[in-house]
């Protein structure tokens, strides 16, 4: 590529995301020669640890985490030799001066002052901290050349958001800032702008003329895992619907964008957010439902209770499922709910869109034997990846009945040929192109979305909790959620 030289410098290198997700991307961008002719990955962790010993925990995670294993054997060496370990205190002046030198030194190896980008691969707490000294060392003070990638949650509501955001600024200037929301970086969500614009078929039927309604779901099977430390402070509202649901949202409810700028494509998105009617406070729970899984099976397996996962509080109130219904003020989704759910301890991981279109007013068929589905339009996100398009077709045979069909595009043909999230969002961190990640107006308007519910949750524990049981569907007032209207979630495969 024509990328220029970089020096890409990890906080938290040793860390979880940095083993699973961080080097198997930048190792895969490398072999397929995405990465820049010139550049080094200076992974920053506390411990004093030899540099070698260092590579080969990378690598052993690569043969655990790599998409592509092959290729490992005949291009470590190669790889390798870009891995820079630096021991580094987050907050101690001296570690950033040490820094300083470090990267003056590789920048006259590489011959020209390299871009940085830093990764923010920490606990939120951290962020203030490394910024101010970023600052105070002058280590990012190149606006054109320097990036910052900032992992979620981004702050923990819409105050703390806009207080980071502040303080950010002092450091970077907006476009120095590339807030992660790694859903958007799936093929199978990049492709909803694809299917919606570059089709003349189905654009003119995305709207309340047509659309009854649309879902959204995300369900994962795995429970808190190690995380319920973490996941207590969290619940599903903060870590799930308030950045990756939303950002589908608004892929699936967004404007045309005139071009495919970024900051065209990222104002059309935050249309879609400033539209979502707010749910008053005293209005929570008809919008919304929380759960919290209590002890199950799956597949003849006994699943733990939330409120006994590690970390976790014995009467914790942190929800595990959310769901809600959203209505947009604006022209061409008046009146369509929009219900979004996601929850850990599902039967089975499944995250997939639904648009399920209004009957026909009037039909020929109409009344009798005739079976007349809705049409309906199925975007699965993952683990399956197709876009599913059902409509009615007369049964073969020699009497008049109709039956719904589905046509298939399967996207699975080509799996291991797809980029994970992490390598398109690294690479287009690398190239300098904002489209994918979050504005700060973007994140601060999700966060005032469910700002009510927030409220409303956190004040409020809720009784029943435990709720659903592990490796079930859910809570059953989810389903109420939907009944009120008549609707009833889709049981999509
Ligand atoms: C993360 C959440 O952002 O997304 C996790 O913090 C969740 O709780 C994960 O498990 C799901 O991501 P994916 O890509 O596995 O669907």
């Amino acid at each position: 590529g024509t990328l220029q030289s970089t020096s890409i410098i990890i906080f938290g290198a040793t860390g979880d995301l940095a083993k699973r997700k961080l080097f198997p991307a930048f190792f895969n961008l490398f072999i397929e020669g995405r990465m820049p002719e010139k550049f080094n990955i200076v992974a920053l962790g506390r411990a004093d640890k030899e540099n070698n010993d260092f590579k080969s925990y990378v690598k052993e995670n690569l043969l655990l985490f790599s998409r592509n294993q092959t290729e490992i054997e005949t291009e470590w060496d190669k790889f390798q030799s870009h891995i820079i370990y630096f021991r580094h205190q987050i907050d101690e002046e001296s570690s950033y001066k040490d820094l300083d030198v470090k990267l003056k030194s590789l920048d006259s190896e590489y011959g020209v002052r390299a871009n940085r980008l830093f990764y923010l691969s920490i606990g939120p707490n951290f962020v203030s901290t490394i910024s101010e000294h970023l600052k105070k060392a002058q280590l990012a003070s190149n606006p054109s050349q320097d990036r910052i990638i900032i992992e979620k949650p981004f702050g923990h509501d819409k105050k703390s958001a806009i207080e980071l955001n502040n303080l950010l600024s002092k450091t970077f200037e907006e476009e120095q800032i590339y807030r992660i929301d790694h859903y958007l970086g799936k093929e199978t969500v990049q492709n909803i702008l694809a299917f919606r614009f570059g089709n003349s078929i189905f654009e003119p039927l995305w709207n309340c003329k047509y659309v009854e309604s649309v879902q959204i779901t995300v369900a994962e099977e795995v429970g808190v895992e190690s995380r319920g430390a973490f996941y207590e402070g969290t619940g599903a509202l903060k870590d799930m619907i308030q950045n990756h649901l939303l950002q589908i949202l608004c892929m699936v409810a967004m404007e045309q964008p005139s071009s495919l700028d970024s900051g065209e494509i990222r104002d059309r998105k935050v249309d879609v957010l400033k539209s979502i009617r707010r749910i008053p406070l005293d209005q929570v729970n008809h919008y919304a439902v929380r759960g919290q899984y209590g002890k199950g099976t799956l597949n003849g397996t006994d699943l733990k209770a939330y409120r006994d996962e590690e970390g976790v509080a014995p009467d914790s109130n942190t929800e595990t499922f959310a769901a809600i219904k959203f209505y947009l003020d604006n022209e061409r989704w008046d009146g369509v709910p929009f219900y979004v759910r996601t929850g850990k301890r599902m039967q089975e991981k499944h995250s997939y869109i639904t648009i399920q279109f209004k009957p026909l007013a009037q039909s020929t068929f109409s009344g009798g034997k005739h079976d007349l589905s809705q049409n309906k339009l199925i975007i699965n996100i993952q683990p399956l990846m197709d876009i599913r398009l059902q409509f009615m077709t007369k049964k073969p045979g020699l009497t008049v009945e109709l039956r719904p069909v589905e046509m298939i595009f399967d996207y699975f043909s080509c799996k291991e040929d797809t980029p994970e999230a992490y390598e398109t969002l690294l690479l287009d961190a690398l190239e300098g192109d904002l489209t994918l990640f979050m504005r700060s107006d973007q994140v601060e308007e999700a966060w005032d979305v469910v700002k009510t519910i927030q409220e409303s949750w956190e004040n409020n524990p809720d009784p029943s909790f435990p709720n659903y049981a592990a490796g079930s569907s859910g809570p059953q007032e989810c389903n109420l959620l939907l009944q009120r209207e008549d609707h009833s979630w889709e049981h999509a495969h």
